[in-house]
């Protein structure tokens, strides 16, 4: 079995990678990433040796080294990981993301109609639904309209319209699947949760958005690889799943119970100048993936615990990623809050 990740070198293809020859031994998984700021290949020093490894450099949208890599390789399976994947970014630059998110997804699935692939996976975000209100007890399901509110969810959302319509026009087997704020290893900090922990523990200040109201569905990253893993094997041709843990928490219960477990004092919490149009909550209703047999492993205490622990036992993969060009990144983006 054949199977090309792309985006491998990211936070949660990346996870998936491992997960994927951890599981299925016998599979041939080929990595393709661009390897772009957010993508980094120490992560995989373990598995380079492994023969059912291969590690491919290419940027999505370069449409002749895509066509070629398929005519080349008969893969069995794509799963489609690679994006711009920051909100932050695309409010303040969403050219990339259109030509990543969109014309680089729009390539793989015309790779993918001439190749006779068993299934491509599109891996997209609740972002795509837009935003809830703080009722707790509304949902996004399958069913929700697209609304989405940021240049990075408009980008998804239209890269999921283009999946769904090579099915319908081209009958591509595919699934996409959505899902809520993943954490755990290897999330690159400038997300809230890595970006908490990893400034907490240098006793720097943390930039919460707005008043820290806003609420996000928190899902461990292995429970999304299993997810991914079952919509791969399992999912109805065709279908959209959901995916998201029920762990809903508001930003500012996120950042002070990381804060507490590293003994830190709330005072490195900065309030800054809300995100803007910042989505003010995202709730997943997982029911129908949990039809198909998919229970989440981890809840958001146990999950968190793990988590930053893995940060304090891998503080040399972060701080050089936080030493480099994110420094620049950083002073430009947080520059109007401090
Ligand atoms: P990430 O930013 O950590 O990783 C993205 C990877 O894609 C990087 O390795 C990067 O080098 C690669 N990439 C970027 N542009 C590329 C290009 N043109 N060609 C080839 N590779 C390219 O992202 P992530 O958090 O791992 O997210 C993975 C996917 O999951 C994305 O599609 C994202 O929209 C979706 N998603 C993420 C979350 C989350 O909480 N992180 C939630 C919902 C959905
Ligand atoms: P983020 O991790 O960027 O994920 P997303 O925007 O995809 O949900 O942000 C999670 C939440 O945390 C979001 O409501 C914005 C907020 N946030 C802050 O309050 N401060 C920050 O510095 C960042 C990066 C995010």
């Amino acid at each position: 079995m054949k199977v090309l990740i792309t985006g491998g070198a990211g936070f949660i293809g990346g996870n998936f990678v491992h997960y994927m020859l951890n599981k299925y031994p016998q599979y041939e998984i080929f990595n393709l990433d661009y390897l772009t700021y957010a993508g980094d290949l120490t992560k995989h020093k373990e598995i380079e040796k492994n023969n059912n490894y291969h590690f491919i450099k290419a940027d999505i949208s370069d449409h002749e080294v895509i066509i070629d890599l398929f005519n080349k390789n008969h893969f069995d399976y794509v799963i489609h990981f690679a994006a711009e994947s920051h909100v932050d970014r695309s409010i303040a630059d969403p050219g990339i993301f259109i030509q990543t998110n969109v014309r680089g997804t729009q390539i793989l699935l015309d790779a993918a109609k001439n190749a006779s692939i068993t299934k491509f996976v599109h891996i997209s975000t609740d972002e795509v639904y837009g935003e809830l209100d703080f009722d707790p007890d509304t949902f996004f399901t399958e069913e929700t309209h697209l609304q989405p509110n940021s240049p990075y969810s408009a980008s998804k959302a239209s890269s999921d319209l283009l999946v769904r319509a090579y099915h319908e026009t081209y009958n591509l087997p595919i699934n996409i699947t959505r899902c809520s704020n993943n954490y755990g290893p290897y999330h690159f900090p400038e997300k809230l949760i890595p970006l908490t922990i990893s400034r907490a523990l240098n006793d720097e200040k943390v930039p919460v958005y707005g008043t820290g109201e806003n609420v996000r569905d928190w899902l461990h990253v292995y429970d999304h690889c299993a997810a991914i893993d079952l919509v791969m094997h399992q999912g109805v041709i065709g279908d959209v799943y959901n995916v998201g843990g029920h762990n809903e928490r508001t930003n500012l219960d996120i950042v002070k119970t990381i804060i507490k477990e590293l003994g830190k004092s709330e005072e490195l919490i900065q309030f800054v100048q809300d995100r803007l149009g910042h989505d003010k909550r995202y709730a997943i209703d997982s029911t129908k993936l949990k039809k198909l047999g998919w229970r989440p492993e981890y809840n958001f205490e146990t999950g968190i615990s793990q988590t930053i622990k893995w940060y304090l036992d891998n503080e040399k993969w972060w701080k050089e990623i936080i030493s480099g060009e994110y420094q620049t990144y950083f002073e430009k983006q947080y520059k109007i809050h401090f």
